[in-house]
């Protein structure tokens, strides 16, 4: 039987989906393009109006396969999953299973009985009271970038989001599996981790903590031996401890990069948002993280249109990227997402004024983003090789990797060499709109 998985949304849907292909390739299933298979799994995501509506279109798409052959079936996961639940079930008839964030270590059992089931259906959303650990089938070897989760759910509420919803209560990992993982995927070839949660900063701080703190637990995953690269995401700038920056001084395998979502710079926004912190407490953050670690890339979140946010709030958004000199950005127009506090806040911002307003913000970032990576020219850095690059030269090879700070870097190759998952030393040679060419130096 063949399985196709869809992923949508943040790096721990991307790590979830990884666990569940590793999960039923070693329960025997073959994975397989979307043409040829009989199980599809979608990860979805309902962090904004956008993500959520892909999916029903996914869906309807997939019910062609179903009608083609009635063996044919879908299990929906993640946020959407969470909030939709069993509804799913009446709105398409080749669905039958649906899973939390929670529930997922549950699949590749439940997979089984639907099909030796087939009038069977199963929902698995339940909110478990503690970290549900899920049995892990390595394979030899792993790629050289791996994700670990150390916490699951988020509990601050910020007015405009529905994950604490759809992911239920923080729930911290020991710190004992979270090592032991780490130096389970060292041994198997990786070189570089990214510690996920949905705000690893308060790691520990619920009651499922183990008395380690996210600073402690950033300084004993870096004394892993053979382990190169460490990074962690996502950040709340109102719980990131002074250690946690002081680390960035110290540790040489904790990459010079942060993430760490703004969403608003007008302070009486942040403070209709829950989030916090102010703008001055912000740019203290900043500028401590940039004494330690001058290289620092920083990168963050941002809404624009957020109920009640004004020209002049808007303008203190962009002056604040001005300020932080931000790396890049991703950023979002508000939407109302079913249930959480924004919902019922006014006055609604148009959505010509946010189409605007996010156009004027993209255009000042992708500025700032072309002059900082004009500013990498010159510069000496490590590159972890991906693959191959989509653009091909036709003497040379090129490889796609990411520097220290995050920032793609294409590296042509003459030689046959698969420098996939090697470390590179290169120097940036060119700055292209969003991403870096270098030159390979040898040691
Ligand atoms: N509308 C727009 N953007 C949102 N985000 C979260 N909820 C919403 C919403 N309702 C953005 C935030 C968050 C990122 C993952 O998605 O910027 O950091
Ligand atoms: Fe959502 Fe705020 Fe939690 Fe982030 S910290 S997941 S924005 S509630």
């Amino acid at each position: 039987m063949k399985f196709h998985i869809f992923t949508f949304g943040c790096q721990m849907n991307v790590c979830d989906s990884d666990w569940l292909c590793r999960s039923l390739t070693a329960m025997g299933f073959e994975q397989g393009a979307e043409e040829e298979a009989d199980l599809f799994l979608i990860n979805t995501c309902s962090v904004r109006e956008k993500p959520e509506q892909k999916i029903y279109s996914l869906l309807g798409r997939l019910t062609s396969y179903w009608k083609k052959n009635k063996d044919v079936f879908v299990g929906v996961g993640g946020c959407v999953a969470q909030q939709v639940g069993k509804k799913f079930f009446q709105r398409f008839p080749h669905v039958r299973l649906v899973f939390g964030t929670d529930g997922i270590a549950m699949v590749p059992q439940t997979i089984l009985r639907l099909i030796s089931e087939p009038e069977l259906r199963v929902s698995l959303l339940d909110f478990e009271d503690y970290y549900p650990e899920r049995e892990n089938n390595w394979p030899e070897k792993m790629p050289a970038q791996a994700y670990v989760n150390i916490m699951q759910g988020c509990d601050n509420f910020c007015a405009y989001c529905i994950v604490p919803y759809t992911r239920g209560r923080q729930k911290s990992r020991s710190s004992k599996a979270i090592l032991d993982e780490c130096r389970t995927l060292v041994n198997l070839g990786v070189k570089e981790i990214t510690l996920l949660g949905q705000n690893v900063n308060s790691y520990g701080l619920d009651k499922f903590g183990d008395g380690v703190s996210f600073a402690e637990l950033l300084y004993q995953v870096a004394a892993i031996d053979g382990l190169k690269r460490l990074r962690f995401t996502t950040s709340h700038p109102k719980d990131i401890a002074d250690e946690v920056i002081k680390a960035f001084g110290e540790l040489s395998c904790l990459c010079p990069q942060l993430h760490l979502p703004l969403q608003s710079g007008s302070n009486r926004i942040l403070k209709l948002m829950g989030r916090k912190y102010t703008r001055e407490e912000y740019l203290d953050i900043v500028d401590k993280l940039r004494k330690v670690c001058p290289d620092i890339a920083l990168t963050t979140d941002l809404i624009v249109g957020f109920p009640g946010e004004t020209e002049e709030d808007f303008e203190q958004t962009l002056e604040m990227i001005e300020l932080v000199r931000f790396e890049n950005s991703f950023s979002f127009k508000y939407s109302d997402r079913p249930g959480v506090r924004a919902e019922k806040m006014q006055p609604k911002v148009l959505e010509e004024v946010k189409v605007r307003r996010l156009a004027v913000l993209q255009e000042l970032q992708e500025k700032l983003t072309g002059e900082s990576y004009a500013g990498r020219v010159g510069k000496i850095d490590e590159v972890l090789v991906e693959g191959l690059s989509k653009k091909q030269g036709k003497d040379m090879k090129f490889w796609r990797g990411r520097d220290s700070g995050g920032r793609v870097v294409n590296v042509p190759c003459s030689s046959d060499r698969d420098l996939t998952g090697e470390i590179v030393r290169v120097k940036i040679v060119e700055a292209k709109k969003h991403s870096l060419l270098g030159e390979w130096v040898d040691e």
